[in-house]
């Protein structure tokens, strides 16, 4: 039996139709929301995921501006300009594109962005609402569009088993927080680099978030009999296997398939949930809905 696949690209576009119409609604007002993205440097991938952004906005009608600064920028450069962005009433949200230039502190840059414009949800007051149980602030993307295609299943996650793979702040905490919400009822296990037996905790899942970056790591012998699997990872293998010698990859070996009871692609799946997310923040902060 093959999995069903989870189409993180249709749900998004769903997204973006349902979206539209309320950054219509804004039009109506005279209120377009407006998205600025700060990229830092030259890493390539980033480049690659900034245009996607951009790209989702342009379909939705939000408006979105690129700042691309030289990799020579300092830290007080970049805080310098998320402090005028905080400051001009025409911009709804801010991105400051992760990863930043070596001794930048990313840290620094997230507390620096006013909660109500921290469209990725990285700012202290927006993970320490989830970590209370509050869910009303910005949401980081890629866990919330996690949570959108596992609804999308149908399956009830109350009492059953989740391991998340990862615990970066990014994904990795704030997934298996909004797993272990009331309502979704979820029993966690976050799996780490010195976890022990990580095959064996991952065998014992019902639903498998995996956040590592390492591709096709998660075999058939790691995954429940019909378990849900989300794959969360995007790396770049050679193999030889396309015209230019590459091709993207997750953290989930294809094989899989044949053990789980749904699975998402790579690309196609998470990637473009995160994105949808990042639109809906956006709106949210145009339409003054937030906290
Ligand atoms: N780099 C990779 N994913 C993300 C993301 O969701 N937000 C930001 N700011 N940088 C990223």
């Amino acid at each position: 039996m093959s999995a069903t696949k989870i189409d993180g690209k249709a749900i998004s576009l769903e997204i973006e139709g349902e979206l539209k119409v309320r950054v219509d609604a804004l039009g109506q007002n005279g209120v377009q929301p407006h998205l600025v993205v700060v990229l830092v440097g030259d890493d390539a991938a980033s480049h690659v995921y900034v245009r996607n952004k951009q790209r989702a906005c342009e379909r939705t009608g939000i408006e979105s501006t690129l700042i691309d600064l030289p990799s020579t920028s300092t830290q007080k450069d970049i805080l310098e300009l998320i402090s005028d962005l905080n400051g001009d009433e025409s911009v709804h949200g801010i991105l400051v594109q992760s990863p930043l230039p070596l001794g930048i502190d990313e840290f620094r840059i997230a507390e620096a962005i006013g909660p109500g414009k921290d469209v990725d949800g990285f700012h202290p007051a927006n993970l320490g609402r989830l970590v209370q149980g509050d869910t009303e602030g910005m949401l980081p993307c890629t866990p919330a569009g996690v949570m959108r295609l596992i609804e999308g299943t149908g399956v009830d996650l109350t009492g059953s088993k989740a391991v998340v793979l990862g615990r970066s702040r990014i994904v990795g905490m704030p997934m298996a927080l909004l797993l272990t919400q009331k309502g979704v009822d979820a029993t966690v296990t976050i799996v780490h680099s010195r976890s022990e037996e990580p095959s064996l905790l991952c065998r014992d899942a019902d639903l498998l978030v995996s956040a590592i970056g390492r591709p096709w790591t998660i075999k058939p012998g790691w995954v429940k009999p019909g378990a849900i699997v989300i794959d969360v990872g995007i790396s770049r293998i050679e193999d030889g296997s396309t015209p230019s010698g590459s091709r993207l990859a997750g953290d989930v070996d294809p094989s899989v398939s044949e053990v789980a009871g749904w699975l998402t692609p790579v690309p196609g799946g998470v990637g473009p949930m995160t994105i949808a997310m990042l639109l809906k923040n956006t709106v949210r902060a145009a339409e003054g809905l937030l906290p």
